[in-house]
């Protein structure tokens, strides 16, 4: 039967219908937040780049968790950002590092939020790469082992999860052996498992002093064109022991995620990240763009198209207005 007996409208015609028919809403369970860790103390600044995004220095975190938590966000994932460097990223499994001990501020002050770590070498090495550099080239097995003893160190500290968002091949792997050997079996892997070498990571490389000093990442992070790799990539991922996907950007790969979606059963994340919010907050500010509703927006087609969760820096502003 079609026009004009079926008329789609008809359930489109007040806001009472349309909620009934709604396929897909957006819950503050979907939300994990993304938090800054610097050395220091009483550090709460703002990220140039990304209005609303602040760095914390550990003794400032029990209060922003106490914060996050009572909005409702059921997680946070963890970004140092150390005062040193060095070639191998020796700061990366110091056991008294920023996020290790940022990952025990949080769960005394907060036992109940669950701390995920991002796992990755660029933000403490001195070229800003995601591995280790050997012959001008990021080599991937001597970078194994490095980002295994960091995502061990996270675990010590008490991570829930830890996120693998270098993308050496075999990473995975090396992460589980790792914290299987030292009695880790219950902390989960979030694999960053699609990451695309993308223009959308600007403002985030500002915040966490991680642009490399030579080349780029497209030596290792995927090629915007393909999507089928993208497939491979979180199969490998999941034969490696991955708990969980992750799709980054979101809005950009949304393709990938909806097919995900179908090909895994496993729970998917997409990262909504930092380009992709400072689009939003500079169209906003200018007043080019309803900031609220196109944020909405943007973070419902992530969920239609197939995600569980969404890391986003818009985390507490929309769990604050979907709270009841
Ligand atoms: C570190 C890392 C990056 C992001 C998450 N983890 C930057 C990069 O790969 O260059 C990007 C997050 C964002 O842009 O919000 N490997
Ligand atoms: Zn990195």
């Amino acid at each position: 039967m079609s026009y004009p007996r079926t008329r789609l409208r008809r359930m489109r015609r007040s806001e009472g219908l349309r909620r009934l028919v709604r396929e897909t809403r957006l819950s503050r369970d979907d939300l994990v937040l993304p938090l800054f860790v610097v050395e220091g103390s009483r550090v709460r600044e703002p990220v140039a780049s990304l209005p609303g995004v602040l760095r914390f220095s550990v003794d400032a975190l029990a209060r922003e968790a106490k914060e996050v938590f009572d909005l409702g966000i059921p997680a946070v994932i963890l970004f140092g950002v150390p005062d040193t460097k060095d070639a191998r990223g020796s700061g990366a499994d110091a056991a008294g590092g920023a996020v290790q001990r940022a990952v025990e501020a949080l769960k005394s002050a907060e036992p109940d939020l669950v701390v995920a770590t991002d796992v990755c070498l660029c933000e403490y090495t001195d070229h800003g790469h995601c591995g280790i550099v050997q012959g001008g080239e990021v080599a991937n097995d001597p970078s194994l082992e490095r980002l295994a003893a960091t995502a061990l160190s996270h675990a010590r500290a008490g991570a829930d999860v830890v996120a693998p968002s270098d993308m050496m091949d075999g990473r995975v792997g090396a992460i589980r052996s790792g914290l299987d050997a030292h009695g880790f079996q219950a902390v989960a892997i979030l694999s960053y498992a699609a990451k695309y070498a993308s223009a959308y990571y600007g403002p985030f490389r500002e915040a966490a002093g991680s642009t490399p000093r030579f080349g780029d990442r497209r030596g290792y992070q995927m090629d915007p064109g393909n999507a089928r790799e993208a497939l491979r990539e979180m199969r490998l991922d999941l034969e490696e022991g991955a708990d969980a996907l992750l799709v980054k950007p979101a809005l950009p790969s949304l393709d990938v995620l909806a097919a995900a979606r179908r090909a895994f059963e496993v729970p998917l994340a997409a990262y909504h990240v930092s380009g992709e919010y400072a689009m939003l907050k500079a169209a906003a500010e200018r007043g080019w763009i309803d900031g609220e509703r196109a944020l909405d927006e943007a973070l419902l087609a992530i969920k239609r198209a197939g995600a569980d969760f969404i890391l986003t820096y818009a985390a507490k502003e929309v769990a604050a207005r979907l709270a009841p």
